[in-house]
Parts: structure tokens; C-alpha cells; sequence
């Protein structure tokens, strides 16, 4: 089996990649702006810029993958208010590139979305709740879903929310709050916002059980735990060992952030482990096994590893 993983420079790929090489036999073709060294045998690197169609289309036919997971996103929720265009170039348009180069190869597409296409007015959200996005982000993540129901391949979209404990170069929210506690710099968080984090290996768990069944149609993936972004961090500062008082509560209003948010955000996740067997984290076994992994790695930041070693 060959699997093609597209944007394989995300925060994502970064734990993707290695629950690919340890739970399936497959060749893994990573594809990146970026060139990604592996001496894996069962990794081959392609660097393109994937926004240019005929180089992707190219890359499909040359692979002819039996799956592509699309990790391409345009992610930057002000960003994507301010550079519309670029954000439907790469949230929407890539996607349908994709889908066609996908077509020609009969490849299932994997491709991930988010709790942003609701509205936050009434989440956590199923796969059958109305969407309505209040950022431009999340309507150019739904046009891309969109673009995926009409294209008449095998398609799955896995949507998700707040994702943590990935290990790339580029933070994500656990990694630059913990940046932040290193230097003991005080990390502001909204009590107002609401979603369950999702643990990154409940999402990349979905994204290969739905290649090993061939599965199509929505999947939501998300933590058990339903919490503001103020309760979040405070947790991460209890299990981390820094005072909480470096946590200051704010409001969403307070930010004043250019892009809306859906204050009641959140995934609903039943479907997805009574179909597909995945079972999702807590926050606080999810903070655990996160940490567990940054003592693996060879240079945690001092002063977390003063932290860590101190429970
Ligand atoms: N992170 C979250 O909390 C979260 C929450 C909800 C949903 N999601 C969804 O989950 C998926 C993965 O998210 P992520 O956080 O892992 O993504 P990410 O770290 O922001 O990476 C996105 C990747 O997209 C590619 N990319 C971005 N802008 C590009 C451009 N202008 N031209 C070409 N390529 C570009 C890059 O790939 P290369 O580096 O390989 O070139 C980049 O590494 C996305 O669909 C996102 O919408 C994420």
C-alpha cells in the first residue's frame, strides 16, 4: 500500500509520520515545501510547491497512492481574514485540485477540517449539526469540505479541534504555553471560549483507521474533556509544576482578535469511536503522555525539564 501525505511539514505530520511507519506496512510518501531528510526505507520525500496543480497532479500519478491525507491548511484564523485570497488558494482550491489529481488515480482522499465551520453558539457539534462559520477561516474550511462532497471520489473529512502534543519545530497551543512557563512569562487565556483539545494521536489514530477501512463521510475527533481555554492552561501549569497565577484570565472581548471565534465550539466524537474503535483522551492523560514523550526527546528547554523532573 502506498500512502501520500501532503503537507507533511504540520504539526501534524509530525506524529502522523511515525504512527504510519509503526501501525501499517505501507510506503510513505511525504510532500512538502520543505525538504524532509528521512533515511526511512519506507520513506520517500518529495519537496514541490503543492499549490501548483499540474506539479501535484504529477505527484498523485507518479505515487499512485492508494490513500493521500491532506495536512495543507492555511491555519492563521486572523490571517485567513486578512489574505482572503490566499487562504481560499490553499484551503479550497488546492483541495479541489487534489480531489481531481485523486479522481485519476482513484486514491481516497483523508482531509482534515475543523470544529470552525460552526457557528460556537450551541457545541459541542455532530457530524450532522448545521454548519455556519463566523470566521473567513472557517468558510474557506468548509468550501474545502464542500469541494470534497461533490467530487465523486472517496473522501473522508476529519474534523478537529485545539490539537496538542504534536512535536514539530512549529508550536502548537500546549507547546507555546509551555514555551511561555519556560521563560515565566505570563500566558493570557480566554475563560469565555469552549472546545474539548483534541490529543494528536486521537486524530492521526482516525486518520489510519479510516484508510484501513476505506471509510467515507465526516469524522469528528476531539478530547472527553469539555473546558474554556483558561481551564486548559491552568491544567497544563498544575501538571507542569508552574504557578497558576501565571495563567491571567480574559475575555474574548479583551483580545480584541480580528477574526470572530465560536465561543461554544467542541466535537462531538461518538461516531467516530463507536465506527471506527478510536478512543479519545483526557486532557489530563493526554498532558501525561505528552510529557512522557518530552522526556524522550534528547534536549527538552531547561527550565521544563526542572518541571518535569521535579514529579
Ligand atoms: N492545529 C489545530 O489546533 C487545528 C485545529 C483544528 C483543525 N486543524 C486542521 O488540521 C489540519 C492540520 O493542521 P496543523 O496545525 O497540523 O497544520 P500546520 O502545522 O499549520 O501546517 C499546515 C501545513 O500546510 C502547508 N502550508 C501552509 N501554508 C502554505 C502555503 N501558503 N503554501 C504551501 N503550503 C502551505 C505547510 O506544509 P509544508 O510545511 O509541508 O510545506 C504547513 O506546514 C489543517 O487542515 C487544520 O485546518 C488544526
Amino acid at each position: 500500500m502506498n500512502i501520500l501525505v501532503i503537507g507533511a511539514g504540520s504539526r501534524t505530520a509530525s506524529v502522523l509520520v511515525p504512527m504510519l511507519l509503526d501501525e501499517t506496512t505501507a510506503s510513505i510518501h511525504l510532500a512538502s515545501s520543505a525538504r524532509i531528510a528521512s533515511d526511512h526505507e519506507r520513506i520517500t520525500s518529495h519537496q514541490l510547491d503543492v499549490t501548483r496543480r499540474e506539479d501535484l497532479h504529477n505527484l498523485v500519478l507518479s505515487v499512485m497512492p492508494n490513500a493521500v491525507v491532506n495536512l495543507v491548511a492555511y491555519t492563521d484564523v486572523d490571517g485567513c481574514e486578512q489574505d482572503r485570497a490566499l487562504a481560499w488558494r490553499i484551503n479550497v482550491t488546492l483541495v479541489e485540485h487534489l480531489a481531481r489529481a485523486c479522481r485519476s488515480a482513484d486514491a481516497q482522499l483523508i482531509h482534515v477540517s475543523t470544529d470552525y465551520v460552526f457557528d460556537g453558539s450551541r457545541g459541542p457539534y455532530a457530524e450532522t449539526d448545521t454548519v455556519g462559520p463566523v470566521s473567513y477561516y472557517g468558510k474557506s474550511k468548509l468550501a474545502g469540505e464542500n469541494a470534497l462532497a461533490t467530487s465523486g471520489i472517496d473522501w473522508s473529512v476529519v474534523r478537529t479541534n485545539v490539537v496538542y502534543g504534536t512535536m514539530a519545530d512549529k508550536p502548537d497551543f500546549l507547546a507555546w504555553v509551555l514555551q511561555r512557563f519556560d521563560a515565566r512569562e505570563p500566558v493570557k487565556a480566554v475563560t469565555d471560549q469552549y472546545s474539548n483539545p483534541t490529543f494528536c494521536d486521537d486524530l492521526c489514530e482516525t486518520i489510519i483507521e479510516l484508510i484501513n477501512r476505506r471509510r467515507t463521510g465526516i469524522y469528528h475527533t476531539g478530547g472527553t474533556d469539555y473546558l474554556s481555554r483558561y481551564e486548559f492552561v491552568t491544567r497544563v501549569a498544575e501538571l507542569f509544576h508552574v504557578p497558576t497565577s501565571l495563567v491571567v484570565p480574559v475575555t474574548t472581548a479583551d483580545l480584541n482578535q480580528t477574526a470572530r471565534r465560536p465561543m461554544r465550539g467542541g466535537l462531538i466524537t461518538l461516531k467516530t469511536s463507536s465506527e471506527l474503535g478510536v478512543r479519545m483522551t483526557s486532557v489530563e492523560h493526554g498532558l501525561v503522555a505528552f510529557r512522557y514523550r518530552l522526556l524522550q526527546k534528547t534536549k527538552p528547554p531547561q527550565g521544563l525539564m526542572r518541571g518535569l523532573q521535579g514529579t
